[in-house]
This record gives C-alpha cells, structure tokens and sequence, in this order.
C-alpha cells in the first residue's frame, strides 16, 4: 500500500489516502473500452497508483477524494499534462480554461460567468427558441429523422451562447463551432497526442495549432462584435479593453464555457433519454413506453436519476497549484505545479457504488423517481467545492424542456443499446433512432 497525501479544502484539513499500487499495463487495458471497466482493479480501495512517462498518477473513486481533489482551490486542471507546448503560449495559453486558472484568476472569471447568468432564473424564451433552432438543424427535412447528436448539441451551444455568453447564434455559426469540437476532442482523445511535440509536423499536437487558430479567431470575433449588455462576451470585452486580461485569455474562457456549456449537458440528456426509452422498451417488449404523467417535475428527476446512475463526465484531472511569486512579480502567468503527482477523479465508479448502498442493481435504470438533489461530493458529475458546475441550473432546465419535447413528439424507430462507450466524457453505444 502507498500513502497519498492530499492538501487542505475549505473546511477540511489535509487528508492522507491509502492506494493500491497497480501496473500501467492494467490500467491501459481496464481502460480500452469503458472508465467502468477499471472498477476490478480497486479491490475494495479507493484509490489506485500507478507510473507512465516519468510521473505518478492516482485514480480515486470516494466523496472524499472527489473533495479534496475537484472540489480543492489548490488543485488546478494543469495544461501541463499533455505535451501540448500551450502553457504560457503567447496565443493559446489560457486553453486550460477555468479549471485551469490559477485560484485567484479562477475565482474572478468564475464570479464573472455566474454574474452572467446561468445559475439565474432561465428565460423559458431562450430555451424554446434553442429546442426550434434545435430541431430544424437536426431534422432530415424528407424522412424527419432525427440526428439526436446533432439536436442535443445544437440546443445547449444555442442556449449557453443566448443566456451565459449573451450572443445569438445562426446555423452555420453552430454548425462550424461544432465541427471545431468534433476536431479538438478527436486530436486530445489521440493516444499519439501524449509522445508526439508542438514541435514534430504532423502530430496531433502541431494540428491542434490549425484548430485552435479558427475557433480562437472567431472566438475573438464575438468580443467585437453585438452582444448583450451584461452576458459574458460584453464583461469580458470591458476587461481587455482595461487591459485587465490579454485578449487570448478572454478568448480561452469563452471556449471553455461554451465547450463546458455543451458537451456535458448534451451528453446528459442523451443519457436520459436513452435510460427512459430503454427502460420502456423493456417493459412494453419492443416500442417505448411512455411515462404515464409527462410534466417537468418528472422530466426533472428522471434527468437526475440518469445522471447519477451514467455521469456525462468520467474522468477528472488535477495537479496541485503552485503560485510563482517571481513570475508574478514579472507580470507573467505563474503557471505551475507543485508536483508531477496528478491526480484523478472517476466519477461513474463512486456512481456505481452508490447503487450497491442504495439496495438497487449495478446496472440500475432510471424508471422511477429518485432524489432531485445529488450530494456532489458523493455524485461529483457536475464538479463539487470550488468547482461546481456553474451551469447545473441551466442545463437542468433546458435538459429538462427537450426530455419532454422528445417524450411527447418523437416515434422510436430503434431502440438504442445504453452500455457505455467513451472515455474522458461517455455515450450509448447506440442512440435511439427517433423520427418527429
Ligand atoms: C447538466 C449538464 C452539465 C454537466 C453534466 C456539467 C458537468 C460539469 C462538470 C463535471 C464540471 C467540473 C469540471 C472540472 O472541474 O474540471 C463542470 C464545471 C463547469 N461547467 Fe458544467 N455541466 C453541465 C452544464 C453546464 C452548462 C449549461 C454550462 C454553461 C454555462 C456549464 C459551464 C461550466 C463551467 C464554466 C464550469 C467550470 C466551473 C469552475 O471551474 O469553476 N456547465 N460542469
């Protein structure tokens, strides 16, 4: 066993953890198919560690660690763990995003996007004209089959940029930023991204240049042009123009938040609607059933119930932060870390202990209703502490909207397989195939 000591969080002081050493071998192969595929490795303990490429990780799976490691105003989401040649790049260097801010920039440009309204009242305005926008780009105009990815994503880019950043966007604009997505998950989720340099042609870190110089310009287009008095985009325009932060700065936490405000929660409602239609299948042997009393409450709490039983997100990473009191002093980013320790949070494995404890089967599937508030320590898939997701409240509601469009309008032409696949965020392996 290995003693791994984690710092001090608000309201707890340091915490030591007992790991279990294991091979990078097994991890690697745990990993090939699913994050759920690592839980034979614990053995019972919380935390495992193991070696690759000159530093030590820890994967941990218990509230506390979720605490001590996202929730903690020390640990920071450090660039610096993929050789991507972005921390203190002149351009791109503020990529890391929120969780990747330094603590008293993060706490700043975290109070800056909550004061832009996510966690407000949402205006049910914006959320209809998101499920409208929604559905025309996803909808073959001949068949009305429904392309449910593209539905899910679109709806949650056109509502965080309507209601967080306080830009509108049209169809190409969605298409194009969505395609910018497509192309940094597939280059970040490359094996090849952790050997290759910026430096080498041709590698998946050099491309990551091409993607980021497009998105990043039109990025930057948006602090230019019309946007809403108080959204994001007009706050952080008024910070450049103080030259309180660098233009690319600004840039990197609009890609975060609108990255942040898609992904998860389209993934979060892809989950939900995959766990309702497939929990109706079975019960009514072959085409969906209908949950007798649609409303939002409901719709509410079985979002809820999917999204502890299959958390958007699986793995989070950190390392503990470090200021550079020099670097301050010479005005530049003091990006480091204290260790090369990371550290590693695997939500669905606390998730699936969860329901061993609550008497319900590993493979537990949101038919009825469930607690409507998650412990986030316990159920740490929308972040916890410091970090908490600043778009829960938002992406519940809009989540919740689209849970019943698609529950009253939509005819199931194919049921959908809801094991998972994917490892950093995860899906169905197979959606259900819908038509309006
Ligand atoms: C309901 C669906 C959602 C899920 C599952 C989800 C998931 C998460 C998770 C796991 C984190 C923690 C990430 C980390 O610490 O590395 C997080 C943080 C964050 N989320 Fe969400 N999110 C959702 C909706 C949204 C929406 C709609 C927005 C739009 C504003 C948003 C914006 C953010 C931001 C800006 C952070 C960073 C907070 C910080 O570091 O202080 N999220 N979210």
């Amino acid at each position: 066993m290995k003693e791994v000591s984690l710092p001090a969080t608000t309201g707890h002081g340091e915490k030591v953890f007992l790991s279990k050493p294991v091979s990078p071998l097994r991890v690697a192969r745990g990993l090939r198919r699913s994050v759920l595929d690592l839980a034979p490795l614990f053995g019972g303990h919380e935390v495992i560690s193991f070696s690759l490429a000159g530093a030590t990780w820890h994967i941990g799976r218990s509230p506390e660690w979720a605490r001590h490691v996202i929730g903690s105003r020390s640990m920071w989401a450090d660039l610096g763990v993929l050789p991507l040649g972005l921390v203190g790049h002149p351009t791109y260097y503020a990529m890391g995003g929120l969780p990747g801010a330094p603590p008293d920039e993060h706490r700043s440009v975290r109070r800056a996007v909550i004061r832009s309204g996510p966690t407000g009242a949402v205006d049910l305005q914006v959320v209809r004209a998101g499920l409208a926008t929604a559905e025309r780009l996803a909808t073959d105009p001949s068949s009305r089959i429904v392309d449910l990815t593209v539905f899910a994503r679109a709806l949650f880019l056109h509502t965080t940029a309507a209601a967080v950043v306080g830009v509108r966007l049209d169809g190409t604009a969605i298409r194009r930023v969505l395609h910018w997505f497509d192309a940094w998950t597939r280059l970040l989720s490359n094996p090849l991204i952790a050997v290759g340099g910026p430096g080498l042609p041709f590698t998946p870190a050099g491309r990551l240049r091409t993607v980021l110089a497009r998105w990043y310009g039109w990025l930057e287009s948006l602090l230019h042009g019309p946007c809403a008095e108080g959204g994001l985009a007009a706050r952080l325009r008024s910070r450049t123009a103080d030259g309180v932060m660098p233009v690319q700065e600004a840039v990197g936490y609009l890609a975060t938040v609108l990255f942040a405000g898609t992904e998860p929660p389209a993934h979060t409602l892809l989950w939900a609607y995959t766990h309702v239609v497939d929990a109706g299948t079975t019960t009514t042997a072959g085409l969906p059933g209908v949950p007798d009393s649609v409303n939002s409450r409901r719709a509410e709490v079985l979002l809820c119930e999917s999204f502890r039983v299959r958390p958007a997100v699986n793995l989070v990473v950190r390392r503990v932060f470090k200021a550079d009191e020099q670097a301050k002093r010479r005005q530049r980013r003091p990006c480091h870390s204290a260790s090369a320790e990371t550290f590693v949070v695997a939500p669905p494995l606390a998730h699936q202990h969860s329901n061993e404890r609550h008497g319900l089967p590993g493979y537990f599937r949101p038919l009825t209703d469930g607690p409507t508030h998650l412990d986030p320590d316990e159920y740490p898939g929308l972040g916890t502490g410091a970090h908490y997701c600043v778009g829960a409240r938002l992406g519940m509601t809009v989540g919740r909207e689209a849970l019943m469009l698609l529950w009253r309008e939509a005819e199931l032409l194919r049921a959908p397989d809801p094991r998972p696949a994917g490892l950093i965020t995860s899906l169905p392996r197979r959606l259900p195939v819908i038509r309006w």
